[in-house]
């Protein structure tokens, strides 16, 4: 299989066999990390490797409880890490303030993605599965302690990987080109945005399940997992807010759009409490 083909094959993995990752391969996934391009070749990245049967349990139930990532032997939780840099600079008599420059924050940020995104590509070659977990920065405080992360370091997201027990097959995405601009940006008349989105979500209208199967696999491998019964209260609360179309399901029900805002106080002050203030 060639590159291409393993990038177009990669799906997020959220059940994983009772398979440890070997240690050559942790190494190799670090290393692939650590090369990764950063702005200015900076370098604000720390990546905390858990495999701990505890410190699983404890980081999934700081993480909504999503089951995957306890059940996967390894995770990796990447921080921005300023308080390196902050050190380092001061012992050479010089300022680094990134922590109040979002600029540098944005940069550090796409550098710690970058890393991840190294470390879930060479995995998928290794036919180890990946899922990321961004619910991390609605618990900063509680992974900061736990984890022991100083002030000036936080964790952005985090990587359960293992070998895959169940892939999901297909999912729904934007045709490619929706997303791709020739030269300049084309603006799409609400006509074709409408198209665009009913194609991608087309199943939502005909067959719930199979629209779950393709853009809400979270909500079937909870109730395998955990046995708990996701899908059905996912149904009973579209007939109860009266849900019409996928948009009104993801940003009604998944990611109420108030209730994202309202989360800024809480992220604001978090940040705050691990030294990173922008304002
Ligand atoms: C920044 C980020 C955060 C994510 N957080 C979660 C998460 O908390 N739980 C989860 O099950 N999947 C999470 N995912 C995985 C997405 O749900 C998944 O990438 C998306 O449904 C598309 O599926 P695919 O990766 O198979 O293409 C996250 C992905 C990204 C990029």
């Amino acid at each position: 299989m060639n590159f291409y083909e393993i990038l177009m094959k990669r799906r997020s993995v959220r059940s994983f066999k009772d398979q440890k990752v070997p240690q050559q391969i942790i190494e190799e996934l670090t290393d692939a990390a650590n090369n990764a391009p950063s702005g200015g070749n900076i370098q604000p990245l720390s990546i905390i490797i858990i495999q701990d049967n505890e410190a699983r349990k404890q980081l999934a139930q700081f993480l909504d409880g999503q089951p995957w990532v306890q059940n996967a032997p390894l995770s990796l939780l990447f921080c921005i890490d300023f308080y390196r840099v902050k050190k380092w600079a001061s012992m050479s008599d010089s300022d680094f303030f990134g922590e109040n420059a979002f600029l540098q924050f944005l940069i550090a940020y796409a550098d710690v993605i970058c890393a991840a995104q190294n470390v879930v590509i060479l995995a998928e070659s290794y036919g180890l599965g990946s899922i990321y977990v961004g619910s991390i920065l609605t618990k900063i405080n509680k992974v900061r302690k736990y984890f022991s992360i100083p002030n000036y370091v936080l964790p952005v997201i985090s990587l359960s990987i293992g070998y895959p027990e169940r892939i999901p097959e297909k999912i729904c995405k934007l045709n490619k080109s929706v997303v791709v601009h020739k030269e300049k940006y084309g603006v799409m008349n609400d006509d074709g945005i409408g198209e665009a989105y009913n194609n991608k979500y087309k199943e939502f209208y005909d067959n719930f399940d199979k629209y779950l199967q393709k853009a809400y696999v979270e909500a079937i491998e909870y109730d395998k997992q955990l046995d708990t019964n996701m899908v059905e209260k996912l149904k009973e609360r579209i007939e109860k807010f009266k849900i019409k179309n996928p948009a009104q399901f993801l940003f009604n029900i998944r990611y109420p759009a108030k209730a994202m805002v309202a989360m800024n106080k809480k992220l604001f002050r978090e940040l705050k409490e691990a030294g990173f203030e922008f304002i």
